[in-house]
């Protein structure tokens, strides 16, 4: 059985049921506030599932390389290895409110010390990349494919120690994301998405804080849910809203799976706002031609689970055409995945995320500027940086692509 723990407190326990499925079950007497999701709220009967775990307690669940690096390292302990496996070894430390201990364990997150600085650095042949994955995998409760960890850098944790609310006294949990790469798969990568996201920046879109490591061998981020005070916020991507696994991350459409969610989670008086945002963000990463934007890289996240859901701040936004080509949009739009065109994307915002037209054609536009902007940054760090220079060459002909298409009306 495994304990699920809700903002600190005791939620409910998880079990195994029948060959493949999952049972959960809130503790009686447990509070509104503590319902593991806005999609699961506090209720007698227990919430089955046929197959694997609900798709809240699977949401953080690490795929590609880091669940490979688990389940060789534990498979031999259990026989076999599933993700009922996986929550119990890094359920302690992961992404948003929600942790998860033994039946009969306390909570203690206990991540290690890892020093950002350090990391930043560090050059890409250096040891301390293997080292991390090797430390930080079993604290790392955070999906994706892309090697990646949770560490918690020590002058951060002290700044949430010093804040005078009693709760951060005894913080122990991670501060950052680190994203690693593989060079034979996806060269750049950690640059790449940098440049993305400076570009969400100067798009005035929410970016938590984020640095490149020197050489371009990591990318560092903020958690954009970890408060002042150490506690953290819910987080709840859209394969949750949706009620979907992890593995139908690439089925749905804008319309529904991601536009329609957000108007039934999100409150009327916040809505003009996200939804604006939200248009941003798929215009932003068909421009950049971003072609992993599925269920899990958007999400809401909130304070209370019973308060308001706001659109989370931006992550994991990458010229993916670099790489592959011939890629396409991972979500459909008027049942296609191939790109919209300008003409596309102004309908979007105006017939489903209720924009005006002109509110639609000013941020297509101040997309437009944010690009050329970015474009001024790359050419002055690819000067100091010839590794990067085939993949900026690329990167840059997929964005003139992009912005000729996605923002130029014809
Ligand atoms: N700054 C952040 N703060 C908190 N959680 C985050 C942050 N960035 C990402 N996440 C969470 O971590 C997950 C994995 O991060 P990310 O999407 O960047 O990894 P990835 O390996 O590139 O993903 P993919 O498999 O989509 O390529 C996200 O789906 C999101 O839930
Ligand atoms: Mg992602």
């Amino acid at each position: 059985m495994i304990k699920v723990w809700a903002d600190s407190a005791e939620a409910g326990l998880i079990d195994r049921h029948g060959r493949r499925g999952s049972t959960f079950a809130y503790l009686t007497g447990s509070t509104p506030t503590c319902a593991v999701s806005i999609t699961m709220p506090v209720r007698l009967a227990s919430w089955n599932q046929d197959y694997g775990l609900a798709p809240i307690f699977e949401m953080n669940l690490p795929e590609g390389a880091l669940r490979e690096r688990l389940r060789l390292a534990f498979a031999k302990a259990t026989g076999t290895f599933d993700d009922f496996d996986l929550l119990t070894i890094v359920g302690r430390s992961q992404v948003g409110r929600l942790r998860y201990t033994a039946r009969d364990d306390k909570l203690d997150e206990g991540v290690p010390f890892q020093s950002v600085d350090e990391i930043l650095k560090a050059r890409r042949d250096d040891e301390l990349f293997s080292h991390l994955i090797e430390k930080f995998a079993s604290y790392s409760g955070v999906s994706g494919i892309q090697p990646k960890v949770l560490v918690r850098d020590p002058g951060t944790s002290q700044i949430l120690r010093a804040d005078k609310r009693r709760l951060s006294q005894s913080f122990r949990g991670a501060t950052h994301i680190v994203k690693l790469w593989d060079p034979a798969e996806y060269p750049q990568l950690a640059a790449n998405e940098y440049f993305c996201l400076r570009l969400a920046q100067h798009c005035q879109l929410d970016v938590p804080s984020f640095q490149l490591a020197e050489n371009g061998a990591a990318l560092v981020v903020d958690r954009f849910d970890l408060r002042d005070d150490g506690t953290y916020r819910g987080v709840e991507d859209f394969c949750v809203l949706n009620g979907r696994p992890t593995a139908e991350k690439y089925n749905g459409s804008y319309e529904t799976a991601v536009i329609k969610r957000l108007n039934d989670y999100v409150d009327n008086r916040n809505l003009t706002a996200d939804s604006e945002k939200l248009f941003a963000l798929i215009a932003l990463n068909v421009a950049v031609r971003n072609g992993d934007a599925h269920l899990k890289n958007f999400a809401l996240v909130y304070d209370d689970v019973e308060g308001e859901a706001r659109l989370a701040p931006v992550y994991d936004i990458v010229t993916t055409a670099v790489y592959l080509p011939a890629d396409r949009m991972a979500l459909t739009l008027d049942g296609s995945t191939k790109w919209p065109d300008a003409r596309r994307l102004q309908r979007l915002g105006e017939t489903r995320l209720m924009l005006s037209p002109s509110r639609a054609r000013e941020i297509m536009a101040r997309i437009g500027d944010a690009m050329s902007k970015t474009r001024g940054e790359i050419h002055t760090y690819r000067k100091d940086h010839p590794e990067f220079d085939d993949v900026a060459t690329s990167m840059l002909r997929q964005w003139d692509i992009g912005m000729q298409q996605a923002l130029m009306a014809s």
